[in-house]
């Protein structure tokens, strides 16, 4: 397994692309499946997470292509489909979840393996069963598969959701295009990569409004038609490298970069004493000088406080003024960094959902293990101001959402590079 080895090199100074967003596009490539036209993206990040949806979609008869080394993903399912998502491929990453509604939209039966654990939480699948079920689904659960019949066809319904799921979101909406009626979803997510698939099904000729509010309705169709589709920019690598700077110090120019895409994130920022600023091109981060001050963070839907930013926040408030408390409201086992960070010298109290961060002069290189996809980049930011070397191990998590990570980071100074295993 290769590792990353990174040290603390003086402040940072350049530009970094931001790259589409891997989880618009794990929820836009299941898409296709519910016409027998080509859907084409472009802005298509280079991840593992994409090569495994890939696989996924071309093990139910799709072809799936990547052109231009990965940036557009030309599709088609107009073959016969084999409805059948193999544990093997769907234990790898959970969003291939993502293939249930549009199987069932389009062949009107599908058999789903249930994802399994991961690292940050149970992660079940309550709330996509029960908004397909109100379309008129039947759904049985039968040795660790979804069993789905969608008998004479999916109805529109009106449902609401117990909690602003994304991926429950994304599996009715997409579901629903096909569905005979309207159906009015509520307390929907409204994360910038639903307003993208909306986007994207819209061109397919789909009927949808409220994208981006707690409600959305869908007039179903017949069919839908082909399209090409530009994957929207990646807030969480946006935030991710807009913390770069933050941690290290000097200015970074985020190309592609949206203030809207990360507001919250960016206010935390402003409060914690960095400079964030619209650019022709994106955003520029800066933090010349002075001490990076302690702030609270609470994750919560969009457009709260990502989710996915927390650990990399967390990164920041290891060496800020003060006390930092962070508390992480959406999964229940998110702080696996922490320990981690801990290794380097930061001062963390983890108490269930709350983290407290006192902030220390400065963390120091260590021998880390990456243990999820989030936490692995944390570390990198970490090494990126501590003193001496930090390598990361099991990289392979990160390989899932950052593209030529070592590149992009090299690009603005730091000193950092993969150690192949
Ligand atoms: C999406 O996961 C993202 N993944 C996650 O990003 C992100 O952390 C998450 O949304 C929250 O923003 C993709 O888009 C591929 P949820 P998803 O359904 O859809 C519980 C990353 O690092 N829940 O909004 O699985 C669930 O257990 C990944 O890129 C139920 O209880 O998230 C969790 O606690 C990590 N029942 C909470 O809701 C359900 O049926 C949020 O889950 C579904 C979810």
């Amino acid at each position: 397994m290769d590792s990353i080895r990174v040290k603390g090199n003086g402040t940072l100074k350049g530009e970094i692309p931001i790259a589409g967003a891997k989880n618009a596009c794990l929820t836009l490539m299941p898409a296709t499946l519910l016409s027998e036209e080509p859907l084409t993206l472009t802005n298509a990040p280079r991840l593992s997470d994409i090569a495994t949806m890939t696989q996924l979609l071309q093990s139910l008869g799709a072809e799936v292509s990547g052109l231009q080394d990965g940036q557009v993903i030309a599709m088609s399912s107009h073959g016969p489909i084999n409805a059948v998502a193999d544990y093997d491929i769907v234990r790898k990453m959970r969003a291939s979840n993502l293939v249930l509604g549009p199987l069932l939209a389009r062949e009107g039966h599908a058999v789903v393996s249930l994802p399994g654990g991961c690292a940050i939480g149970a992660r079940p699948m309550d709330l996509h069963i029960h908004g397909l079920e109100a379309l008129g689904a039947k759904i049985d659960l039968r040795d660790g598969y979804l069993h789905a019949n969608a008998g004479k066809g999916l109805k529109g319904a009106g449902i609401e959701l117990r909690m602003a799921s994304v991926g429950a979101t994304e599996n009715i909406v997409m579901a629903a295009t096909l569905a005979k009626g309207t159906t009015v979803l509520k307390n929907a997510a409204r994360e910038p990569e639903i307003v993208d698939l909306v986007r994207c099904l819209r061109a397919m000729g789909a009927e949808i409004e409220g994208e981006g509010t707690e409600t959305i309705t869908i007039q179903g169709v017949d069919r839908l038609h082909g399209a090409t589709h530009r994957v929207v920019a990646d807030r969480i690598e946006l935030g991710t490298y807009m913390l770069a700077p933050a941690i290290a110090g000097g200015e970074v120019e985020l190309i592609g970069g949206r203030r809207d895409l990360v507001g919250s994130f960016s206010d935390k920022l402003e409060e914690a004493g960095i400079e964030v600023a619209e650019t022709e091109r994106g955003l520029r981060v800066a933090r010349m000088n002075g001490q990076v001050r302690s702030v609270n963070v609470k994750t919560a839907v969009y457009p709260g406080f990502p989710t996915d930013l927390q650990a990399q926040m967390m990164a920041l408030m290891c060496t800020a003024d003060g006390v930092a408390e962070l508390e992480e409201t959406i999964f229940e086992n998110r702080f696996m960094h922490a320990p981690e960070l801990m290794r380097m010298g930061a001062d963390i109290e983890v108490h269930g959902g709350m983290a407290r961060v006192r902030g220390v002069k400065k963390l120091k290189g260590a021998p880390v293990m990456a243990t999820d996809l989030r936490a692995s980049v944390s570390l990198i930011l970490a090494g990126l101001a501590a003193e001496g070397e930090t390598v990361v191990s099991r990289v392979y998590h990160l390989d899932r959402g950052y593209e030529h990570v070592v590149a992009k980071l090299r690009g603005v100074g730091a000193q950092i590079e993969r150690i192949k295993s």
